[in-house]
């Protein structure tokens, strides 16, 4: 494959498809790249005007619907959000994320990703069940309550965290990075009365403490969620509990309001 000229990028994708191949093997295109072209648009061009079997997953194009994530030049990342002449001038390798079983070319079969991401309760539980169901007003929540978990609910399941760690490569049974982090986002919530729920699955044996803290899960989040963070976050919320050294929480806001306590007053706007 001959470049022409200097932004002439080969692309060196890994293809494969379950029911056709025995194994995956390598097909190169080259791709005339621009400044501000992503590593999506690259495929997008190969699809359009190159090769019209070449899959991938692609939805919003930008940075929101978690659906691009792929391996590219080793390291995972969204596609959308990659740009070519940033990352190099010459050749790119793309690959379908590690740690997931493999659909057709660069699709991830991401059910597993799911499947945790249920497991661990990600949404508020609270035991006042009358007002969950049916509110008599607002859940207030100010603002330092809110910075307590809100890094974490930047999280957009695009499964990169898992691909990149090192535990999920040997032991798929592993809950990961983006399970625990849900569950310590919704502990950590003053709404949320699931702690107890909860730490039944993350203290399980695939759980929380096999996490070694390599911390590559942080370095490759698009979103800046910082699972290493929460993991470790939430191991000590375990060992304090397991210590009965927890802080109880706060009674939530919606209890506090159903006992007759003053409602918070909302500034007026001017
Ligand atoms: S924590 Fe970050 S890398 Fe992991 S699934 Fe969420 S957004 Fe993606
Ligand atoms: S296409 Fe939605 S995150 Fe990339």
């Amino acid at each position: 494959m001959t470049r022409q000229n200097k932004s002439d990028i080969v692309f060196h994708v890994r293809r494969y498809n379950p029911e056709g191949n025995e194994k995956p093997y390598w097909q190169n295109y080259l791709v005339h790249t621009e400044t501000g072209m992503t590593v999506l648009d690259g495929l997008m061009e190969i699809k359009e005007s190159q090769d019209p079997t070449l899959n991938f997953r692609s939805s919003c194009g930008m940075g929101v619907c978690g659906s691009c994530g792929m391996l590219i030049n080793g390291r995972p990342a969204l596609a959308c959000s990659t740009q070519i002449l940033e990352i190099t001038d010459r050749d790119l390798t793309i690959a379908p994320l590690p740690n997931f079983d493999i659909i057709k070319d660069l699709v991830p079969e991401l059910t597993s990703l799911f499947i945790k991401h249920s497991s661990v309760y990600p949404y508020i539980l609270n035991n006042e069940k009358d007002e969950m169901d049916r509110p008599t007003g607002e859940f207030y929540q100010d603002q330092q309550e809110l910075i307590e978990y809100l890094q974490f609910s930047y999280c957009i399941k695009c499964g990169i965290c898992m691909a990149a760690c090192p535990t999920l490569s040997t032991d798929p049974e592993y809950l990961g990075p983006q399970a625990l982090t849900q569950a310590y986002r919704y502990n950590r919530d003053s709404r949320d009365e699931g702690f107890n729920v909860r730490k039944e699955v993350v203290s399980d044996t695939n759980g929380v403490f096999k996490c070694h803290y390599a911390g590559e899960c942080s370095n490759v989040c698009p979103k800046g969620v910082d699972p290493a963070r929460a993991i470790q976050l939430l191991k000590r919320e375990l060992v304090l509990d397991y210590l009965r050294m927890k802080k109880t929480k706060v009674k939530c806001k919606v209890c506090e309001k159903r006992n007759g306590s003053p409602k918070p007053e909302i500034p007026e706007t001017t």
